[in-house]
């Protein structure tokens, strides 16, 4: 896995208890076409400064004792900095995307590519979906969550039930807005999420508001700031700095907000979790 790592890079150091984020530099980060209402491709785009927020979100996680992997740029694809939409890794498997859109389809080969260099198990997918920007998992309660309805194609649920041998909760998403999952929901510990009820169909919503009722409950400020956008250790949870009503939810909610300004990035319609990618063992 070395040779995946830049020179200036710090060796990895994990804590016991860490997590293991795979992550990839902005360096060819542009709004070049929309494929989600966010982008504007009129609107310009400080590349260097992009950098600059995305190193610091880096070091944050390092200096919580997490290990922080990268996966190299490649030109030609923008969006590759969101690294969460590569592939989906749970027990150490990792199930590679099929991107929706065809400007993003070969940052899929990008991430198989590394996956497998790295020795993990990789499985290519027959059905559309975008990583782990539609689907997370939740230790404490056995769940995959998975969302549906703009990029993950429905039957991509089911295929990963099948690769994982877990079980799969399908969420169908309604906003343009709230595209990816990962928009509109995310876990803060082993067993509790956060989420935007607004940014599902109504019997998601329902599904959410039976299996989560200690759920802390975004509003549309919160989403729209990129609030749910974040990763939590189950401690500290890193979210986009805008969205401060959301720091506060959490906050109250017993967590520990690090609060980062990835404002460059969020014009290509994503934040902190989009730029992440967990590899759970
Ligand atoms: N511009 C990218 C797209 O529309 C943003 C992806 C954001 N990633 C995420 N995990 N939500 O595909």
């Amino acid at each position: 896995m070395e040779k995946h790592r830049s020179s200036t890079e710090a060796p990895a150091i994990r804590e016991p208890g860490g997590r293991t984020y795979l992550m990839c530099r902005p360096s060819y980060y542009a709004v070049e076409y929309a494929i989600n209402p966010w982008m504007d491709t009129s609107a310009p785009v400080d590349t260097a400064r992009a950098c600059a927020q995305w190193e610091a979100l880096a070091e944050v996680y390092t200096g919580l004792g997490h290990e922080v992997l990268r996966i190299e740029p490649e030109p030609g694809l923008p969006d590759m900095v969101y690294a969460a939409n590569g592939a989906f890794v749970v027990d150490g498997i990792a199930y590679g995307a099929r991107f929706r859109h065809p400007e993003r389809a070969p940052e899929a080969d990008a991430h198989e590519k590394w996956h497998r260099a790295a020795g993990r198990a990789f499985v290519k997918p027959e059905h559309t979906n975008e990583g782990e920007g539609d689907f997370t998992y939740l230790p404490g309660r056995e769940l995959i969550l998975a969302g549906w309805g703009f990029r993950t194609d429905a039957r991509a649920h089911a295929e990963a039930a099948d690769v994982f041998g877990r079980q799969v909760v399908s969420l169908r998403l309604v906003d343009p807005r709230y595209y990816h999952l990962d928009t509109a929901l995310a876990p803060l510990d082993d067993g509790r999420i956060a989420y935007y009820p607004d940014a599902f169909a109504p019997g998601s919503r329902l599904l959410l508001e039976r299996l989560f009722p200690d759920a802390v409950i975004a509003d549309a400020d919160d989403a729209a700031a990129f609030g749910l956008n974040f990763v939590s250790d189950g401690t500290h949870v890193v979210v986009n700095a805008e969205a401060a009503g959301m720091v506060r939810k959490l906050r109250d909610a017993g967590y520990e907000p690090v609060p980062v300004d990835l404002s460059e990035l969020k014009k290509g319609g994503g934040s902190v979790k989009c730029c992440t990618a967990e590899l759970r063992r």
